[in-house]
């Protein structure tokens, strides 16, 4: 099964490129002085709003923020609760950007409870260099606000 999916049949609102854009810039402002790996994400709403986000890391090591986290706070905390899509880009320090930097365990945790099924991740080295996939595919069998007795209060 091909895991990436086709770029034509899904992401007609979804403005990738600027997305990608959005997450680019946003990297540049990372505070990273301990790891060096520098990450810039960009959230898009249900509403096509764009939030962005860098990670912020600490001298204490564990207070540290993920850039998709710093999005997504940023979202929510301005009434956003409806997430349709994020870029993500991430890369040792510097201009360019080598690899594809996927969100790790914890921030597609926190996606997935403002995600739906259709949730779209995008990981990008640039622009033009990109790859897409479903959240669902990359937290599959995942716990979500719906398993508990209390229900979504979205
Ligand atoms: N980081 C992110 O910002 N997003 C991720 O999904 C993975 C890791 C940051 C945290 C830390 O500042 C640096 O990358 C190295 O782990």
């Amino acid at each position: 099964m091909e895991s990436e999916i086709s770029r034509e049949n899904i992401l007609m609102d979804i403005p990738v490129k600027e997305l990608i854009r959005s997450a680019l810039e946003a990297r540049k402002k990372a505070y990273a002085p301990y790891s060096g790996y520098t990450v810039g994400a960009a959230v898009l709403t249900n509403e096509l709003r764009i939030y962005t986000g860098c990670n912020i890391e600490n001298a204490s090591y564990t207070p540290t923020i993920c850039a998709e986290r710093t999005a997504i706070a940023k979202a929510v905390s301005e009434g956003w609760r409806k997430l349709k899509a994020i870029a993500v880009v991430g890369s040792e320090k510097g201009d360019t950007v080598g690899q594809y930097a996927f969100p790790c365990g914890v921030c597609r945790q926190v996606l997935r409870e403002f995600a739906d099924e259709q949730f779209i991740v995008i990981v990008a080295k640039s622009e033009s260099d990109y790859k897409i996939y479903r959240l669902i595919e990359l937290l599959p069998e995942s716990f979500g606000p719906e398993k508990l007795k209390s229900g979504r209060k979205l």
